[in-house]
């Protein structure tokens, strides 16, 4: 018997730049999840496999960064391929005065995959306006962090079962945390209720709230953790962006706001789970660890199969 409707072509992301989440609808999360999936069994079973033999990432940062960059490398060296890592770029022509397009030129002649961090919102876009092979964005300044809202996204799935019905809570600096941004504009695909908690100054920024009213989802916006807690499926914490503050005596008026301790945790559901992109410099005492709720860990991990999938599939062997 034939079937009534034609199976759906599978998403190909081959050849393709991942710049930004407005990128992804819920096929083609489906469909990476289902392979990030995939290569943690692989993972976990045979360390790996060689679907990227042959191949090579440039690794380039322009921002600090630990888990981003490494994920990556380790992602693609899992895969068989191998890595052009540049996070020092003091050392490299970058310091010499050398373009973002120049560099990025330059590395897309040696290597078939570029992945950017960089300061300046639109610098990934840019660049992939250069370059004929994959660009895919670490960190764009205060814009996106596509990659990370994958792996986020694919946390809550993985932990909770799927997103839809969820109560999403963000806390902390909510103007200048690119992972935030990402992660609301990745979540309008589904059915969730968001709660912001920051001060005044880090609020969630207008562009970011169009698209959460734009797609008819509800949220609030409030200043008091302890009042958005009972609520919340999900708690996704942030650091303050010390380094995008022009006033630090501002900085240091916010930096302490919010602290997510044992106490806290008294309050909020038994199935909550508690997420941050790391790094966490003090928003999470060390105590909540061991709470089975802390995910943050785990959603780290989560971060390396996201970045295979991605790897594998931007290179047309996924
Ligand atoms: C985040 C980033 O760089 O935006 N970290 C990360 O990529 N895991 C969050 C942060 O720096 O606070």
């Amino acid at each position: 018997m034939r079937p009534s409707h034609p199976p759906l072509p599978t998403p190909s992301f081959a050849g393709q730049d991942i710049l930004s989440v407005s990128q992804f609808d819920r096929t083609k999360l489906d469909y990476i999840f289902g392979v990030a999936h995939e290569m943690r069994v692989l993972v976990e079973r045979f360390g790996g496999a060689d679907l990227l033999q042959g191949k090579i990432l440039a690794n380039l940062f322009y921002e600090p960064s630990t888990r981003t960059s490494s994920s990556f490398m380790a992602a693609m060296m899992r895969l068989g391929g191998q890595v052009i890592p540049i996070n020092n770029v003091q050392y490299s022509s970058v310091s010499k005065g050398e373009s973002l397009p120049d560099t990025i030129r330059t590395l897309e002649s040696y290597a078939d995959v570029i992945v950017l961090r960089h300061p300046e919102v639109g610098a990934a876009a840019t660049a992939a306006r250069y370059a004929a092979k994959p660009v895919i964005n670490a960190g764009d300044g205060v814009g996106e962090h596509p990659t990370q809202a994958l792996l986020d996204l694919f946390t809550i799935v993985e932990e909770l079962g799927q997103a839809d019905g969820l109560t999403i809570t963000m806390v902390g600096d909510l103007k200048y945390g690119r992972t935030v941004h990402s992660l609301t504009k990745l979540l309008v695909n589904y059915n969730v209720t968001f709660r912001f908690v920051s001060p005044e100054i880090l609020r969630m920024p207008d562009d970011v709230l169009d698209v959460v009213r734009g797609t008819g989802h509800t949220y609030d916006e409030v200043e008091s953790l302890p009042d958005a807690i009972a609520a919340s499926d999900v708690l996704y914490v942030t650091r303050i962006q010390r380094e995008r503050f022009t006033d630090l005596a501002v900085y240091d008026r916010v930096k302490d706001l919010y602290v997510v301790d044992e106490e806290l945790l008294t309050q909020a559901k038994e199935q909550m789970i508690v997420m941050h992109p790391l790094p966490r410099v003090g928003e999470i005492s060390y105590g909540v660890d061991d709470d089975p709720r802390a995910a943050y860990f785990r959603q780290m991990r989560n971060g390396m199969y996201i970045r295979m999938a991605l790897l594998a599939s931007v290179l047309g062997r996924a």
